[in-house]
Formats: structure tokens, sequence, C-alpha cells
């Protein structure tokens, strides 16, 4: 195994899109951010240094940090942020997986521009892909242009303000040619392939806001894995891709190749009545190498894929229904749960001024909406208390095992009120305004044995007018065991629930007005974020910390934070 080291510089540089010159917050002067490839096995140093004016960690997406929470990169939850003129170096190993993952800011949306892919390549090489060996890999992100100081949009988002748009979508970095301004085309990002050759495209959705399909004209995808997990092979002609996860699929370029082809990424959106989003395509361009006449060809000449509509969230809810996880590697799925959780995910509000005064069905100046799970909002600890995981840490070697982090409360395995979910009367921006319930706002935590099998239903409900809610635990992956539309009902869904070969994720995709169940093994002790990655709904509270006890032995016992883990503090 070797020592994969880097040193990330995080400052603000300009660029200009759309003839606006702006500041933007990017890792060594790049958008994205640069690609850490490893092999499994290998260890992973990261010095960053914050040369930015925000206060900011890194997160590395899906990595499973065993034994190694205090490296996970969230701010306040496992360690206190990196302050400006500060640097923090992050270690970790990166062992048990291979596929693509990827690394970003966690906080105040920095993560639109502080992002990039994290590629992990099999030990024994190309040639133990449970797939035909590609002939390049590529990763291909998409992301949003936010002509918006990113920040300041998060604090617009948690004080309950939501006005602000990306202008855009982009592809590894760039807008594409279906924008321009003042008649100057934006760059597209250009995928060079040789005719007959097969590539591996590692698809990152690293947008703050919205879904994606992915289209090739003229081209398939095989999709072989998600989340740095192998699937049985499913091909298609539409990628369906949520914020936080990662999917690779293989495309084989059998198109004839004197053609141009186009890949675009369009948002997926919630159906009417939201439609005050704009829509915001992005294309990139798929050329043949031997096509000696594609330099001289008209744009007319490129070929423009059929895109889903906007609002086909069923589609999304196909797609995933189709993926398994890759049999022959697959972890052996615990045949039943030690504990079982049902968390709806919801909107409420609380007082903007604190006090009672604001009363339910209150105006919008009074209370401030506010995203929830079972109910409670996530309050993010200041930055001057003590990060969770470290709370928790001497807490508990103090007090002994079970000794929780002192204020946190617990997350109730329901919510405190039943009532249909899904029952569309129930949206909070109908004619009849404001029906939120009030919210509290808390540390939400919940805490698991050691070694525990825990089910976990999400259920999407219609407080969130209709968004889907893909859900990211860290620290571990879990089998998704099924999904469905409507209200979950366990005496039915049940046996819905696929413990033969299921996918295993990090990021997995609450339907809209539906529910998906998850299992998994509480293993890795330590504090973990669990939380939706719209980055809206997890500035606005959709979180919980998943504190995973020690087990009986060292090595299952989280060790003592590293030696220089305090440095970059105040
Ligand atoms: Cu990719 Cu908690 O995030």
């Amino acid at each position: 195994a070797a020592a994969v080291e880097h040193t990330f510089v995080v400052s603000q540089v300009n660029m200009t899109h759309l003839c606006k010159e702006m500041a933007f917050t990017v890792v060594n002067g790049q958008l994205p951010g640069p690609t850490i490839e490893v092999t499994e096995g290998d260890s992973v140093t990261v010095h960053v240094v914050n040369k930015s004016p925000y206060n900011l960690t890194i997160h590395w997406h899906g990595v499973y940090q065993l034994l190694n929470c205090w490296n996970d990169g969230v701010p306040m939850i496992t360690q206190r942020p990196i302050l400006p003129n500060h640097n923090f170096t992050y270690r970790f190993d990166v062992a048990g997986q291979e596929g693509t993952l990827w690394w970003h800011a966690h906080d105040a949306f920095l993560r639109g521009t502080v992002h990039g892919a994290l590629i992990i390549r099999p030990r024994h090489g190309a040639a133990s892909y449970p797939f035909p060996k590609p002939h390049r890999e590529i990763p291909v992100i998409i992301g949003e242009w936010w002509e918006k100081d990113l920040p300041q949009v998060d604090r617009n988002m948690t004080n309950g303000y939501f006005d602000d748009y990306s202008s855009g979508s982009t592809i590894n970095g760039k807008l594409g040619d279906l924008f321009n301004c003042s008649g100057v085309l934006e760059d597209g990002y250009v995928l060079d392939v040789e005719p007959g050759k097969t590539y591996l495209l590692r698809i990152i959705n690293a947008a703050l806001f919205s879904e994606y399909f992915l289209k090739i004209a003229g081209h398939k995808f095989t999709v072989v894995a998600s989340d740095a997990n192998y699937l049985t092979p499913y091909t298609t002609d539409v990628i369906v891709i949520a914020p936080g996860e990662t999917l690779d699929a293989l495309v084989v370029a059998d198109a004839p190749p004197a053609g141009r082809y186009y890949m675009a990424a369009q948002p997926i959106q919630a159906p009417p009545p939201d439609t005050q989003t704009p829509e915001y395509a992005t294309r990139a361009t798929v050329q043949y190498s031997s096509s000696s006449s594609s330099k001289n060809s008209s744009r007319d000449a490129v070929v423009m894929p059929e895109m889903p509509h906007q609002h086909d969230t069923i589609r999304s809810f196909y797609f995933r229904g189709n993926l398994t996880g890759a049999r022959h590697r697959h972890r052996h799925v615990p045949a039943r749960a030690d504990e079982r959780l049902f968390v709806t995910l919801g909107l409420g509000s609380v007082c903007r001024h604190g006090g009672a005064s604001c009363k339910r069905g209150g105006n919008l100046q009074e209370s401030i909406v506010v995203a929830n799970v079972n109910n409670v909002s996530f309050h993010i600890p200041a930055a001057t208390a003590t990060p969770i995981l470290e709370a928790h840490y001497y807490r508990r070697r103090r007090a002994g095992a079970g000794a929780g982090t002192g204020n946190e409360h617990e997350l109730a395995d329901r919510p405190p009120r039943a009532y249909n979910y899904t029952d569309q009367t129930l949206t909070p921006f109908g004619p009849e305004e404001m029906r939120l319930e009030p919210t509290s706002r808390a540390v939400v935590a919940r805490r698991f044995r050691h070694g525990a099998t825990v089910d976990v239903v999400f259920q999407s409900t219609a407080m969130l007018q209709g968004d889907s809610n893909p859900m990211h635990l860290h620290g571990h992956d879990v089998f998704l065991l099924a999904q469905g539309i409507g209200n979950y009902d366990a005496a039915r869904d049940e046996a819905k629930y696929n413990l033969v070969n299921p996918p295993r994720k990090n990021t997995v995709l609450v339907p809209n007005l539906g529910w998906a169940a998850v299992r998994f093994v509480a293993d890795n002790p330590g504090a973990w974020l669990m939380h939706c990655h719209f980055e809206f709904h997890l500035s606005m509270g959709m979180a919980a910390v998943f504190i995973v006890e020690d087990g009986p032995t060292m090595d299952t016992s989280l060790p003592p934070p590293p030696e220089d883990f305090l440095d970059g503090r105040p």
C-alpha cells in the first residue's frame, strides 16, 4: 500500500462566466478541485491550507473512516472548523472499498465550488473489475454555477429566506454552449473518444440543489457501480443521479464516428405547482478522434439527446428500482434488525425571535421555516462549543460507556404525531398558507450499541412540497432494501425487502412523497452525521447525529484524537 499526499490550498480566485467576474472559493485554483487517485489499501494525507475568508472543513464523502471518525471533516460534529489562515491535516486509509467517491467542503454551501473526485482503484488492478477493462476512466462531475456568495446563501436559508438559485448547471466545471452572454457561448466539456473503445465514466453529482438526468445522444450507459459498491450491470439510455451519489457507467463509443454527440445533464424538479425554479440544463460534447471533419462541422451537426420531462420523478423511481448489488462481491445482508427507526422528513416552523408569541399558522415574518427529522430540526453547536465527537469521547472516558454528550436530544424512533404523511392537502404553502407544525431545534442524536443491526425507514412527507431527499450517512454504507411511493406500511412493505442483493449505498434517494428502507450495521464507533444532501435541507436542519458506541475491545473502540488534532484552533 502506498502513501498518497496532497496539499489543498483553499482560496478565492476570480472567474468570469456569463459576462460576470466574481471571486469563487476553490481548491488549488481549480474547479472542480484536484482528483485524489488511490489504490485500495493506500493511506491518504491531505494538508488543507485555508487562505479563504471562511471557516471550513473537508469531508471525504463515502470513505468508511473505520476507527477514524476524527478525520471525517464535519464542523462541530467531528472537529472545529479550520479558520481563515489556519491549516489542518487529514489522515485516513482507504480500505475495503473501491470505485468512485468524492470530497467536499461540508458547510455553508461552500461545497458548491470546493469539491473533487476521489477514485479508488482495485488492489489487483483493472483486471479485477467485474466488467470489461475500460480504455480510459473519466470523472464526470455535475455541478451548479452560482453567481452568489455561497456562505451568504447559507445564512439566508438558515434564516428562512429562499430567493437564491444557481444560474446554471455544469459538467466538469463548464456551463456549456446552452449558455451565452451577449452572444458569446460558454465553453463546454469535451470528451474525446476513439471508435469502438469503452470508457468508464465516474459520475458524481456535486450539485447543491438538484437531482439530474444525464444522457448522451446515440449512446447507452451500462451502470456498474454506485457509491463505491459494484452493481449488477444495468444498461439504460438515461442516468439519474441525486446530490451526494456517484454512479460508474461504461459507455461504448459505438456511434457513427463522423458525428458529435451531446452529453446533457438536466435538473429534475418537483412537479408543479413548484415551477418557479428555473430549468437549467447543461451539455458537454462527445467527439470521436477519427472524425477529421469534426473541427469544421457546424454546431447543427451535433446530435442532442432527447431528455426526459423535467418533472418526471417517476423515471427516477424506476431507475433506482432497477439497481441491485453485484452478488459475487456482495457482503452478506444481516437477516434481521436489532433496532428500528422510523424517520419522517419534513418542514416545520420555529419562532424567529424565540418565545411563544408566534402561534401556529403565524405569518412568515414571525416564524422561520426549518427542515426536520421526526419534527426536530438539527441545530449545529456554536463554534465556541465543544464538537460532539470530542464531548462524546471525553465524557465517555470519565463516565463510562453510555454517557451522552450532555446536550443532545435523543432522536425518537417515530414522529410525535402520526398523520397521513403523503396527503397533499397538508402541503404547507397551499392556498391556506403556513400549516407548518411548530418544531423544536436541538442537537438531535441517536445512540447505537456497537454492532447493532439497524433498520431505518425514511418517510418523505407532503410538507416538503414534493422534494425528494437524498439521505446520506457518514462512516457506514447502508443496504437499500426497498423503496415505495406513498405511506410506508410495515405489514405490507417489509415483505418487499431485498435481502439477497440490495445495492450498498452511502446516499439513498427517498422518493418524493414516498419512502426508502435501509439496513446497516453500526460497527464504526464515533459520531456520524446523517443528513439530506440537498444543501438547503441540510442548512435548514434536516440532519441528526448517529453516535455509535465503542465495542468490547480496543480494536472496536474509537482511539484518542490524533496528536496534532488541535492544530488550527483559535
Ligand atoms: Cu457529502 Cu455530510 O456529506
